[in-house]
Formats: structure tokens, sequence, C-alpha cells
């Protein structure tokens, strides 16, 4: 039975700076043997009925042998539409998350001196030589459940691993951790609506992994839990799922020299990390909107090699002056986003504006406002591209 990974991917921040990636993922398997069993009756009673015309003299039974057409279209779209449905509700319960996970650090507000004890994968129901639970440990309920291959599970919590190699007390863990503890409930009506998921996810940037239900871990024989949620074939392709991604590279007279140098080097990179399923386009910004390939101004080309090898021999075209005004770069860029999703095309979940700057300075909450919050039709996502100024 193959495991299919659903997952939704977001860059997320209060602050540009201060930019996260998320992705969320539930995990899907019995569908897939539901579809196969259907197939396999149904073509079982085709060919079998079809034997019976060839083999046995299909006369002499025709009064007790009705040969039933199938229409082989009809077939199609009723697999179709159930397969859509499976789909549908799987991709709602990751949305669910999306949204949860939105509010919960739109709420938040990052506290570096946080105190908050978690059920840690490794820690729980451990206890010290006394006898008492360990910090980030504490009593949790396991119940084995023949849906989950016969481990022992909590159907109300989820856990939290944090790899070895990092401190789980990290503040930025640790606020990650609180805020995302909104998830739970969400884990839980997501199992109740959909009881054929199996495991639900949360991966974190900063590598906490979130997983419900929720289970004990248990390190290897040297005392190491090597699993990072960044290194997850899962994560890696929600992560690097089809994107429309609008590049604004800062042209202003600060940019001048070795920064213009760095910032083209930049937006080649990004363009490196694009594949075949993404768009994008490059947009130059000083007091004015400069794209950097005119005659592809207000769209998104395909990341193909030779889109982005073009894109790039005009990048040496950039030179810097004037004063930087990013306003109007980031309205353009939030325009071109949206227009090329009403074409049908791209990613229509998956869209980021990548910012290459020297420094961003202004916040522009009222392009924001205006083209994400409140409907919050475009998740954040934002990724800023920061590099020193030697
Ligand atoms: C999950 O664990 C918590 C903490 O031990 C416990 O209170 C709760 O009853 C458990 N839930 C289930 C469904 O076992
Ligand atoms: C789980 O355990 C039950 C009884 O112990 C057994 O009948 C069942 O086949 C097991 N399921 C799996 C998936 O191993
Ligand atoms: C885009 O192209 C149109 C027509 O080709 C032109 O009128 C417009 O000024 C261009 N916009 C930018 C920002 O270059
Ligand atoms: C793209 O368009 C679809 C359908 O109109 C809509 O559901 C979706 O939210 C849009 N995506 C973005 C990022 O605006």
């Amino acid at each position: 039975k193959p495991t299919i990974f659903l997952c939704a991917f977001f860059i997320m921040g209060d602050c540009w700076l201060n930019c996260n990636l998320y992705v969320l993922c539930s995990s899907v398997k019995l569908w897939a043997s539901a579809f196969g069993g259907e197939i396999k009756s149904i073509s079982a009673k085709y060919s079998g009925s079809q034997l019976l015309q060839k083999v046995v003299k299909y006369k002499e039974f025709e009064k007790s042998v009705r040969v039933e057409e199938i229409d082989g279209l009809k077939l199609v779209k009723n697999l179709a539409v159930k397969m859509e449905e499976v789909f549908r509700k799987k991709a709602e319960a990751t949305r669910r998350l999306v949204e949860a996970a939105e509010e919960a650090h739109h709420q938040h507000e990052e506290n570096p001196d946080l105190q908050y004890e978690y059920f840690n994968a490794v820690l729980i129901n451990e206890v010290d030589e006394m006898g008492n639970n360990v910090e980030l440990g504490g009593e949790f309920l396991l119940e084995p459940n023949d849906h989950f291959n016969n481990l022992s599970v909590n159907l109300s919590l989820s856990v939290v691993q944090v790899p070895t190699n990092m401190y789980n007390k990290d503040p930025d863990i640790v606020n990650g951790v609180y805020w995302s503890e909104a998830l739970n409930k969400v884990f839980v009506d997501n199992f109740e609506r959909d009881p054929t998921l199996i495991w639900q996810y949360f991966g974190s940037a900063k590598g906490f992994f979130r997983q419900y239900p929720g289970v004990k871990w248990h390190p290897d024989e040297h005392g190491v839990i090597g699993f990072d949620c960044r290194n997850r074939k899962w994560y890696i392709q929600a992560a690097t799922s089809p994107k429309d991604v609008v590049i604004l590279v800062d042209v202003s007279g600060s940019m001048k020299g070795l920064r213009l140098t760095i910032a083209r080097q930049t937006v080649s990179s990004i363009l490196d990390t694009l594949g075949d399923d993404d768009f994008f386009n490059v947009i130059a910004y000083n007091q004015e909107i400069h794209y950097v390939e005119p005659c592809l101004n207000g769209t998104l080309v395909r990341a193909d090699r030779t889109n982005k090898d073009h894109f790039r021999e005009h990048l040496d075209k950039l030179f810097a002056k004037g004063i930087g005004l990013l306003g109007e770069a980031l309205a353009e860029a939030f325009t071109i986003l949206n227009d090329f999703n009403q074409t049908g095309r791209g990613s229509v979940c998956s869209q980021a504006i990548m910012l290459v700057t020297d420094g961003a300075t202004e916040m522009y909450d009222d392009v924001f406002e205006k083209y994400n919050w409140p409907e919050r039709k475009v998740t954040l996502f934002l990724s800023l591209f920061l590099f020193s100024s030697t």
C-alpha cells in the first residue's frame, strides 16, 4: 500500500526579517487499496465475460447468462469523481490545519523568555532515578491501535520531536511549539471526520516536528534520534512544490558595486532552485519598476532552462541608481501573481514574492493589507534574502 503525503507549504512571519517556513502534511494510505480493489473486480468481471464469449459456446448459455456492457467512459468518470472526493477530503483536512496554524501564529507574540512544558516524543513516560517524570516528559497515556500498525498512540494529543543536535528549550522552538498546540484540536477533528487519515504532521523550518497521534519515540542504540523533518522527502517535496515566484531586486543607489554583483548572484541562485513546474518573473526597482526582460512584462514565465538563462543574461544589464521605493514594486508583484492565478496556469496555491535588497527598512503594511489580509487569500509568501553589506 503506497502512502500518499498531502502537504501544504507556507512561509509566514509578522516581520519580513523573521519569516518561517512551515510544512503541514497528512498521510493517506487506505484510498489506494480501495480503488485498487474496485478496478480489479471490474476488470475481472469484464475479462471474465469476454472469456465466456470466446471459449464457451455462448449461444447455449444465452438464456441464463447476460453479458453486461461496461461503459468505459462512465467507469473512468466514476473513478475520477471518487478519487477527487477522496483528495478533496484530504486537501480540506490539510487546509483546515493551515488555517488554524495561520490564525494561531498570527495571534501569538514571540516571547524569548517563554517557558512552556510540552510533550517531547522521546521524553514522555521517562522517569529519573528517583522515579519522577523528567522535564518535558510527563505521563502520557498510550493505547495500541490497529489503524496505526498496532503502535501505542494517544488520539487526543500530538507529540513534539526535536532533533538530537538541537536544544529542546531553544526560545524559537518553545515559541513555535507553544502556538502550534492549537493544531491538536484540528488534528483530532480531522481524524474524526475522515478516519482514513493516518499520521498528520507539522514540520517547522526551526526543526521541531509535531506528530499526531501522539506516540513514543525511542532513540537508536547510541541514544541518538537522527530524524530531522527538514530532511524528509515529504518536507522537501512540499517546500519545493510548484510555485509562482516574483523576484524583486533592489537597484537603488545603495546597491552599487559589489552589492549589485551579490544581488545578481542571489537572483541567479534563486532561479537555480526553480524547476520546470514553477513560474517566475524578475522585477528590478528603484523609484520606478523595471521588468528585467521588458518583453515579458505583466506575466510569469515557465522556469525552464531556456527562460532562466535568458533572464540571467538580462541581469547583467542592471545598474544601480536612484532611491528604492518598494511599495510600487510590491503592488506590481501582487498584481501579476493575482492576474496569473486568474489564468488558471501556475501553482494556484503556492505563490511567493522574494525580495533581494541590502535592507528592508520600511514596512508596507498597507500593501499587504490590501492584497493579503484580512481575507488572507494569499498566505504571506514572503522570503527575504538579506545579505551583509561587506
Ligand atoms: C492522552 O494523554 C493525556 C496525558 O496523559 C491523557 O490525559 C489523555 O487521556 C490521553 N488521551 C487518550 C485518548 O488516551
Ligand atoms: C493488531 O493486533 C491484532 C490483535 O492483536 C491483530 O489481529 C491485527 O492483525 C494486528 N494488526 C496489525 C496491522 O498488525
Ligand atoms: C508593459 O508593456 C506595455 C505594452 O507593451 C507598456 O505600455 C507598459 O508601459 C509596460 N510596463 C512596464 C512596467 O514596463
Ligand atoms: C487562485 O485562484 C483560485 C480560484 O479562483 C483561488 O481559489 C485561489 O485562492 C487563488 N490563489 C491565490 C494565491 O490567490
